[in-house]
């Protein structure tokens, strides 16, 4: 590739792709994201790969809610695609640490929640035997992927594990006991068009204009559901998904510890979020999000291997500490 650039600047590091602002000769700002074709391309090419094939095909139908794609290619080892950059914008999750008032949050997850309703308005009937899968793929197979690390080995290798001082059982000796509650509450087996990656993270918030726009979508979800997705957004606002992930985490012996401090503007939305998912769904419903949102920090743990041994311990402890506490709620 012979191409000249005014600017390349990393936006993000960290994980198995990197992401850029670039200015291209005729001084045009746009987003690349890269990948290595050689190295983890299970976790590195697959994913980049999927969320590309979203962008294009969302982009297209779902206008303005996605950055277009404007090209895509390879650079040697590396493959690469660019979409547009949206200009004037910091995501949802910034924009809720900046605490704003009452009023502008109410009015960003109105916008979001009027973003998603785009994409889950067209539906298709599914089956709840697909629930099986769910877990088998993305909870027991995933942390299979983790068995052969010697760390993971220890951590499992105790039925407990201590979280922040607290001791529960490890999600890995309660798997079947998930497998039975999320069974049981997935009633209603519907499916959607969905964003797949949806954390505060990954919404663009224009506060100018408030506008949405979704970026890093993701198509390996086995069940694409509206309830899934909220269990995304949760992991942001409920469990805090973006602040442990910046935290340096004290690890020994299946034993975390990971204190923070939970800004004002994430609580005050997730107040919101909660009221909104109570007036919207079942109580089975609401039990399925909050399962969900237990196994998106499983579903990560061989992704964490890769990149940072200490939070793949870290989430398997936090994963352990939310079932057990949403257990205590289920039965009080
Ligand atoms: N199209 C865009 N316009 C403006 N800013 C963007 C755009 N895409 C990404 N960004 C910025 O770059 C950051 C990282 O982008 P992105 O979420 O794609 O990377 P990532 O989270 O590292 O990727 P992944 O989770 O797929 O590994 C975003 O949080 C956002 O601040
Ligand atoms: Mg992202």
């Amino acid at each position: 590739m012979t191409e000249k650039l005014l600017e390349k600047k990393r936006l993000k590091g960290g994980s198995l792709s990197g992401t850029y602002f670039c200015v291209d000769g005729a001084g045009t700002a746009f987003v690349r994201k890269e990948v290595s074709l050689k190295d983890n391309r299970e976790y590195g090419f697959q994913r980049w790969y999927s969320q590309l094939k979203r962008l294009q095909r969302y982009s297209q139908q779902f206008p303005g809610l996605f950055p277009g794609v404007i090209k895509f290619g390879r650079d040697g080892d590396l493959a690469y695609f660019d979409i547009e950059y949206i200009g004037g914008s910091i995501t949802a999750h910034d924009y809720l640490l900046e605490h704003p008032p009452q009023k502008d949050i109410e009015k960003m997850l109105s916008v979001l929640l009027d973003s998603m309703g785009r994409m889950h308005s067209i539906q298709f009937p599914s089956t709840s035997a697909a629930m099986d899968l769910y877990v088998y793929e993305e909870m027991e197979q995933k942390i299979g992927a983790c068995l052969g690390n010697s760390r993971f080995q220890k951590l499992i290798a105790q039925r407990d594990i201590t979280f922040n001082g607290k001791r529960v059982t490890g999600i890995y000796w309660a798997i079947d006991e998930f497998k039975r509650c999320i069974k049981q509450s997935y009633i209603n087996p519907v499916e959607c068009f969905t964003h797949g990656n949806i954390t505060l993270e990954n919404v663009l918030y224009q506060p100018d204009e408030k506008l949405i726009t979704l970026i890093d979508p993701y198509e390996e979800n086995i069940i694409d559901s509206k309830l899934a997705e909220y269990s995304q957004i949760l992991q942001s606002s409920n469990s805090y998904y973006e602040i442990y992930n910046a935290t340096t985490p004290s690890v020994s012996d299946s034993n975390v510890e990971a204190y923070i401090e939970i800004p004002p503007g994430i609580s005050c939305f997730n107040k919101l979020f909660f009221k909104h998912l109570e007036a919207e769904c079942t109580k089975e419903e609401l039990r399925v999000v909050r399962l969900f949102e237990i196994s998106q920090y499983v579903r990560m743990l061989p992704f964490k291997m890769e990149i940072d041994e200490d939070k793949m311990e870290l989430f398997y402890c936090l994963a352990s500490y939310l079932f057990s506490d949403l257990l205590d709620t289920f039965s009080g």
